[in-house]
């Protein structure tokens, strides 16, 4: 109800243009035209929503972007006005100094952020916003000096071999040290099993390709790494979420599930889950080799953060424990050293290894000769070990001040893990205002991106989940982007603060 009458907005369900759009076309029509005046209290979004049988997640995001236009300002508590003074004065553009002004020709945010992580990253993108969203480390160390001197030291020694086809098992060499690497965890392997790949994302991908058939179940943690969910998706790859608890995948339910269906693999991220930052005990680990070993199914163990530890002791990865060859680890030197040069590997034994082999060769014949050599000299000359060093002092300092500042900005009600190691926070929002993906517009247009929490799972589920990546970001960067993240969700709370009392979905 609006001034004791039904708000009328005229909708073309069947038009292309998106049902926000037309809503934010109708409201600021009605404003200039002098039928809404200043001061005029708008519905709350459920209400409207209700009434026009539409999404709230509509009127939400309608609301959001006529409030960055100037046309609507929001009193915390009392709702959403039209904008100006009750003598009829128009509504100003405002614009907040740390706000990112959205004109009429800004890219057109999607009304749902789409379900993948190239669309969140677009709007991320935007100039002046703080991004928390993306996987990625500290870019602040990258070695760039070091690398340009490997490539150089290895074009000198090598010449056009290191630009020939190199074999599809990978650089040998490199192999070797990976072997050598990874024996540092209690993985003993030989170069033989070592298979190097574009990134930890073409291992996973891979090892998919070469043990689910389209149409088989992949099983995964729920929630789980949207990268993973996007191969599952892209290869036609059913995929089941199994629940999990502050160990991590809960075992009775995979169990139960494993024994009515024949799901063909098990995903699996052990230390520093992505995008919890759960770290499964010892004990959790040996049952869930010992359950994959009765049921014979393969697990997949993603290792990509196993090295970003700042505190607490580390675990072995399920490939230390794994006595038959039913675990099968991916991880790369992409986080750790230089996410573009796009160096990953498999680590599997026989019969996998073979078939891994023949779907890397199908896929690209081999990871480039060039970045594999670089990488193995910067290895041999300690580059990474010094990298993880610094990375893990810097991420505990990012760590520390994500935490002050989320308790200091974050809603009363919010809360997230304190991770001993990994990029992300794990926040939820409390259910008295916004869901991530309705708070995330307003965040956008503030100034802040994160990562969509329910994007993660495999059900839909987690809607007042968002990630932080702290790594990404020097201090004083993620105190400014938690204090814009504060300020957009109380900004949207007031829209649900007349609701508040009602259970929301
Ligand atoms: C759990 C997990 N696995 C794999 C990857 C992909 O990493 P890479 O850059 O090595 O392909 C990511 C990146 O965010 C990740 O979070």
């Amino acid at each position: 109800m609006l001034n004791g009458h039904n708000f009328m907005v005229p909708l073309d369900r069947d038009s292309e243009e998106p049902i926000y759009r037309q809503l934010i076309r109708h409201i600021r029509a009605q404003i200039e035209g002098g039928n809404l005046l200043p001061g005029t209290r708008l519905p709350a979004s459920r209400d409207l929503a209700r009434q026009l049988n539409i999404s709230r997640i509509s009127v939400v995001n309608a609301y959001a972007e006529l409030r960055a236009e100037g046309y609507l300002s929001a009193h915390a508590g009392r709702g959403t006005f039209v904008a100006g003074d009750r003598d009829g004065n128009a509504a100003p553009q405002t614009t907040n100094a740390n706000q990112v002004q959205v004109h009429h020709s800004a890219p057109e945010i999607p009304v749902a952020p789409d379900r993948s992580l190239r669309e969140m990253l677009r709007l991320a993108r935007r100039p002046g916003v703080i991004n928390f969203s993306h996987g990625a480390p500290p870019v602040e160390f990258m070695p760039v000096g070091l690398l340009k001197d490997a490539i150089n030291t290895v074009l000198d020694r090598d010449g056009s071999k290191a630009l020939s086809y190199e074999a599809a098992e990978g650089y040998l060499p490199l192999r070797a040290s990976v072997r050598d690497y990874v024996s540092a965890f209690g993985i003993r392997c030989t170069a033989d099993q070592v298979l190097i790949t574009g990134g930890t994302q073409q291992a996973l991908d891979l090892v998919v390709q070469a043990l689910v058939s389209e149409g088989d179940t992949l099983v995964t943690e729920n929630p789980s790494y949207l990268g993973m969910l996007d191969i599952a998706r892209t290869r036609r790859v059913q995929i089941h979420g199994v629940p999990m608890d502050e160990d991590g995948i809960r075992l009775d339910m995979l169990e139960n599930y494993v024994l009515d269906n024949r799901p063909r693999l098990i995903y699996v991220m052990p230390t520093f889950h992505n995008p919890t930052g759960t770290v499964m005990p010892l004990h959790r680990r040996r049952q869930l080799i010992n359950l994959a070993q009765e049921y014979n199914i393969p697990i997949l163990e993603d290792g990509v953060y196993n090295e970003f530890r700042f505190e607490g002791e580390s675990l072995p990865p399920l490939k230390a424990l794994d006595e038959t060859g039913i675990v099968i680890h991916a991880s790369g030197f992409t986080k750790s050293l230089l996410p573009g040069m796009r160096i990953g590997y498999v680590i599997a034994s026989r019969p996998h290894y073979e078939r891994l082999v023949r779907v890397k060769q199908a896929a690209d014949i081999s990871t480039p000769g060039l970045n594999q050599r670089a990488i193995h000299l910067m290895l041999e000359r300690g580059v990474l070990a010094q990298q993880l060093e610094r990375n893990n002092r810097e991420l505990r300092r990012r760590r520390d001040a994500a935490l002050a500042a989320a308790a200091r900005y974050l809603p009363p009600g919010a809360r997230w893990n304190t991770p001993q190691g990994g990029l992300y926070l794990w926040v939820e929002l409390p259910r008295t205002g916004p869901t991530a993906s309705e708070l995330y517009v307003t965040a956008i247009q503030m100034g802040v991106a994160y990562a969509i929490g329910n994007v993660f799972f495999t059900n839909g589920s987690g809607s007042y989940r968002l990630r932080i990546n702290y790594a990404a970001q020097p201090p004083a960067e993620i105190e400014e982007g938690m204090k814009r993240l504060g300020r957009a969700w109380r900004e949207l709370a007031c829209d649900y603060a007349d609701i508040s009392k009602e259970p929301l979905l």
